[in-house]
């Protein structure tokens, strides 16, 4: 069953997609945020194990030293699966070091179309009438990596980028956790 393998979620923000994945009861045994936000009240709030650990921004940020630590306390906890949920830090690609193959993440656009931190606002942008989310395995490169997942959802005359994130975040609720489910099945043959 994929209840034995540790999950851990990587989250920066509201932390509707870590809800979901916890209502569709995927194994999330750590919670790691790095930044304060409502996604780590949240998991705390449903017994989810949770790690605080700030990242400094600008040129005081080290990239590589954040790194080595997250990827030490996600070793030492044993992660087995790490899915990304709204994790607003760009990793060095010393995590795949240890865990290669074993991320994934979800994104608010059609990958490879809008990578990057404002997809929803550079696909309005564009003039796009069609978007949706992505989910994929992590590799070095941001936002590339092989695509899991992929579901259309179309912008309404009088959307607001906001309103159709919304909805976009509708479609990644029901698309990531069983698309990580699935992952978690197929990785480790249950
Ligand atoms: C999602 O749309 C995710 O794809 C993007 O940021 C949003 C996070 O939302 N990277 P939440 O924190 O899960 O509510």
């Amino acid at each position: 069953m994929h209840s034995d393998i540790s999950l851990a979620a990587l989250v920066s923000g509201e932390g509707t997609n870590l809800e979901a994945m916890l209502d569709y009861g995927l194994p999330v045994k750590l919670v790691i945020a790095d930044r304060p936000c409502k996604a780590l009240f949240m998991a705390g709030r449903r017994g989810a194990e949770c790690i605080l650990m700030p990242r400094a921004f600008g040129s005081r940020f080290d990239r590589a030293v954040y790194t080595k630590s997250l990827r030490a306390v996600l070793a030492h906890h044993r992660s087995e699966v790490i899915a990304c949920a709204g994790f607003m830090t760009v990793l060095d690609a010393l995590i795949f070091e240890r865990f290669a193959g074993l991320m994934v993440n979800t994104h608010p656009s059609l990958l490879p179309k809008y990578p990057g931190a404002h997809a929803v606002h550079d696909a309005y942008a564009a003039g796009e009438w069609e978007s949706g989310c992505t989910v994929h395995v992590m590799t070095a490169l941001v936002d590339t990596g092989p695509i899991l997942a992929q579901r259309r959802v179309p912008r309404v005359p009088g959307d607001t980028v906001e309103s159709w994130h919304q909805r976009i975040k509708v479609a990644e609720h029901q698309l990531y956790p069983r698309t990580i489910a699935e992952f978690i099945r197929t990785r480790f043959c249950l």
